[in-house]
């Protein structure tokens, strides 16, 4: 190598690992708003039940039953505000470690965390299982790319202001792949945008909607880490997204 190219080597290392940590910044974003929007509820549930216990102390209706029922009611939201904290703690740090799990749990994993936003914009997801599939591979990491995914369904679905947004999972395998398929009902894409979208930076979104980087750091994770491809293609009437990974990744190759 000579010193040019050694040059060139390096700065696309540089550039690697600043695509790398804008994605990190990215995803985190997205983490924080998923939280948000995953408290609102609940947050406002709890502020109704202190306006109610504040109204019935001023009426003299505040009887130690009331009170009681106040503390079970706050107590189970509070809890549930804290596991949401919890599940998205454990989500952000990268096992890094392979480990046995069944194709399912990460599906599922990933729809837990966007079901308050598909909830709120009437988004249903049909998971089709049939048997039982077993991997070794890096669980955090695939539930990140099914969220990337599941995030784009959703502001496509929004953005074309779709009524009935659905996602069709289904699941199968190979002598040593897996296969998962997305199908969803947001209308596809252009013949341009099918052929970019895979690009980092590329976005239709607007400035802070969208930093483009959410499929090719998916894309990256599924080819360098699990050995696999992720490819969409326009099909019936949304985006049908194809995840194939091995069923044994064999070393951690690539991290974000
Ligand atoms: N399910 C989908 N339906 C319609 N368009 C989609 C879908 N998924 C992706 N796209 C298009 O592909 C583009 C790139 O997606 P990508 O996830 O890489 O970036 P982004 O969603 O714009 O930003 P972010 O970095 O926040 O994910 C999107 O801006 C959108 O135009
Ligand atoms: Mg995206």
């Amino acid at each position: 190598m000579d010193e040019k190219e050694v040059q060139h080597c390096l700065s696309s290392k540089e550039e690697q690992s600043l695509l790398q940590q804008q994605a990190k910044m990215a995803a985190m974003g997205e983490m924080i708003g998923n939280i948000a929007h995953q408290w609102r509820q609940p947050l406002n549930a709890l502020s109704a039940l202190n306006v109610g216990l504040g109204m019935k102390h001023r009426n003299g209706k505040l009887t130690d039953a009331e009170v009681q029922k106040f503390k079970e009611k706050s107590n189970t939201i509070i809890q549930n505000m804290s596991s949401t904290i919890e599940d998205f703690k454990n989500f952000f740090q990268p096992d890094k470690i392979q480990e046995t799990f069944e194709i399912h749990e990460a599906v599922e994993g990933a729809i837990r965390f966007v079901s308050d936003a598909y909830n709120t914009h009437s988004i249903q997801v049909q998971v089709n299982i049939q048997d039982k599939i077993l991997v070794r591979s890096y669980k955090n990491e695939l539930m990140q790319v099914l969220l990337n995914i599941f995030n784009n369904t959703k502001d496509a679905v929004i953005e074309k202001k779709i009524d009935n947004g659905m996602v069709t999972i289904n699941m199968s395998e190979s002598k040593n792949k897996v296969i998962i398929t997305l199908q969803d009902n947001a209308g596809g894409v252009s013949t341009e945008v099918l052929e970019k979208m895979y690009e980092p930076y590329f976005t239709t979104k607007f400035e802070s909607h969208g930093t483009g980087i959410g499929l090719y750091m998916s894309k990256m994770i599924i080819e360098k880490s699990m050995n696999g491809s992720l490819e969409s293609e326009n099909r019936e009437d949304g985006l049908l997204t194809t995840i194939i990974i091995e069923k044994e990744t064999k070393e951690w190759v690539y991290s974000i």
